[in-house]
């Protein structure tokens, strides 16, 4: 890899649900391409269901139970990891790339102490031993401020409180000094004073170590305070991406529109804006462009054609008919 090269490179990515006695195949990341590079951020945006989580797990090919990938390609740290063995791939998760889950105790074990389990990477992947694995340790959850370290890494996951459960499994995955953390809504179950704080440690430990950082939320609110760039998904396909302020100042995809026009504003009273209607079901997804049945600009040609992703420009696509239009008439 050479230091132009991304750090990620992914393209045409396709993973599909097979579906249980003759269901049907779930299309569920539908051809998803975008770069990271590294130390950058990246915000993966959309509501529930348009595959953000699993787009996340196919890059570790770490699918669940009918999951499989069936086309593209994920080119990470000068490597091809459909090329790797599962046995390469263990290799790689938790040294090279690591993944921080919506619910903490979903990786922390109840039986280990937090020492056991921040140590564990640091233990396979670095061969930290002994002395140096110790210090290792309490400098990451130093790094992630749990106070009292030395003391605290004796203790269990159920002593700790869900904001400390969360920075403990940012401490693990910190543990293996990766390059790339993707980290699944990892505010969602936290009240919103600890949310904050959460994401300013993450921003701070991402300028700290240099990591680059795959951030998955529904709230394109907090992706304009952490991110440097922006994907936005809608029913498995990326549908706009781009840098964040371009994004944020002038959204081509009605899409972004409507998920910036649902954030919450700080001392606004006047109603929230709701998206009508609900994201489609991936088994049974609506002729044209998926978004149509709840766009407000949809026209004839978006009921039986998908637009293709246009390219903007500057790392900037978006999958709109109306975009065509601009550039055509532009
Ligand atoms: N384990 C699974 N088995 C079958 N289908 C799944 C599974 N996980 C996800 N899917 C399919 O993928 C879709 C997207 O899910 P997910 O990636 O969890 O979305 P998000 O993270 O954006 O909420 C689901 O609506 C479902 O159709
Ligand atoms: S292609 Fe049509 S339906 Fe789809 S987002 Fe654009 S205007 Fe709306
Ligand atoms: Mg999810």
């Amino acid at each position: 890899m050479t230091t132009a090269d991304p750090l990620l490179q992914v393209t045409d990515l396709q993973a599909y649900f097979h579906g249980f006695k003759g269901r049907r195949v779930v299309q569920a990341v539908d051809g998803v391409s975008f770069t990271l590079n590294a130390g950058e951020t990246m915000g993966l945006v959309g509501e529930s269901g348009c595959s953000k989580t699993t787009t996340c797990h196919a890059l570790f090919r770490l699918l669940p139970g009918a999951g499989q990938i069936v086309g593209g390609s994920i080119r990470f740290n000068g490597e091809e990891l459909m090329e790797k063995t599962p046995r390469e791939m263990q290799q790689i998760r938790g040294r090279d790339m690591a993944m921080i889950l919506q619910d903490p105790m979903a990786s922390l074990d109840p039986l280990f102490t937090i020492f056991d389990q921040v140590a564990e990477p640091a233990y396979y992947h670095r061969r930290l031993r002994r002395k140096t694995l110790r210090r290792r340790v309490v400098d990451l959850l130093t790094s992630v401020r749990i106070p009292s370290p030395e003391i605290r890494m004796g203790e269990y996951p159920h002593q700790m409180s869900g904001g400390m459960r969360q920075r403990i499994v940012g401490a693990m995955a910190l543990a293996g000094e990766p390059k790339l953390i993707v980290a699944d809504e990892p505010t969602t179950n936290l009240d919103v004073t600890i949310q904050l704080q959460y994401l300013n440690l993450l921003r701070d430990i991402q300028k700290e170590t240099g990591v680059a950082l795959i951030f998955v939320t529904h709230n394109l609110g907090i992706v304009a305070k952490m991110c440097d760039k922006v994907a936005v998904m809608y029913a498995g396909k990326i549908v706009e991406q781009g840098d964040v302020r371009d994004i944020y100042n002038a959204p081509q995809h009605p899409y972004t529109e409507a998920l910036l026009k649902s954030i919450p504003k700080i001392g606004d009273k006047s109603e929230l804006y709701v998206i009508p209607g609900q994201p489609p079901n991936l088994a049974e997804l609506p002729t044209g462009c998926y978004f149509h049945p709840r766009c407000p600009s949809a026209f004839d040609q978006c009921r039986s054609e998908m637009p293709p992703d246009f390219v903007l420009g500057h790392g900037r696509t978006a999958r709109c008919w109306l975009v065509s239009n601009e550039v055509r008439s532009g």
